[in-house]
């Protein structure tokens, strides 16, 4: 099963991945995780490009081409084969995040992005996509407050990161069979408790 945790920067979803992880590898999961960009030596190379503050003059077009060329090689060469194999994949950020930062933050074409989206995956999208659902400038304090990295993307407007949940919003209201919302304006234990109910209840349903 195929799981994608997704949400507007400083949601706090990186955080909660790994327990989410060994809590299903307790229930007796086989459980891999990884993130988007990155997770193979090819797309941690791209996103190095994609992050460096000193990139500024980078266009949204490139960055879209990126986010999907790191893709492409993530999804080759580690998600599928361990999906072949049974396995959970915990994927932290996927299409989703092109969509809800290149589409509706960017602007750029929602049908074109959405075309090119399947040719970089080859058709996968995940059977379930969590949003880590924040108020963008409470996301983006947290972010500050936190002390972790910050990177060019962040250093967006904040009428972009706005669209960007917004956006999220919309995709995770249209299609609510894909899409499950977690508040993530909550401590973080409470958030987790949320998450893990959530993801072992649609689990289950699943494999049933
Ligand atoms: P993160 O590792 O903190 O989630 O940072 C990744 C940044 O890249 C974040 O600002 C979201 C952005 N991003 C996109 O704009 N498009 C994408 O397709 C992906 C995967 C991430």
């Amino acid at each position: 099963m195929f799981i994608s945790l997704e949400g507007p920067d400083g949601s706090g979803k990186s955080t909660q991945v790994q327990p989410l992880a060994e809590y299903l590898s307790r229930e007796g999961y086989t459980v891999f995780t990884t993130r988007e960009p990155g997770g193979t030596t090819i797309s941690d190379q791209v996103r190095e490009v994609l992050m460096r503050l000193d990139n500024r003059s980078m266009y949204p077009r490139t960055e879209t081409l990126l986010f999907c060329a790191a893709r492409a090689q993530l999804v080759e060469e580690v998600i599928r084969p361990r999906l072949q194999r049974g396995e959970i994949i915990l994927c932290d950020r996927y299409a989703d995040s092109t969509l809800a930062y290149q589409g509706y933050g960017h602007g750029n074409d929602l049908q074109i992005l959405q075309q090119l989206l399947d040719f970089a995956t080859g058709g996968l999208w995940p059977d379930l996509t969590i949003l880590f659902d924040i108020d963008a400038i409470a996301g983006l304090n947290r972010r500050k407050v936190g002390g972790g990295e910050w990177n060019r993307l962040d250093d967006y407007q904040i009428a972009f990161h706005q669209r960007v949940r917004d956006g999220y919003l919309t995709m995770a209201h249209k299609d609510p069979k894909r899409w499950a919302i977690v508040n993530a304006d909550q401590e973080i234990e409470k958030v987790q408790v949320d998450l893990r109910r959530l993801v072992l209840e649609r689990i289950k349903t699943a494999r049933s």
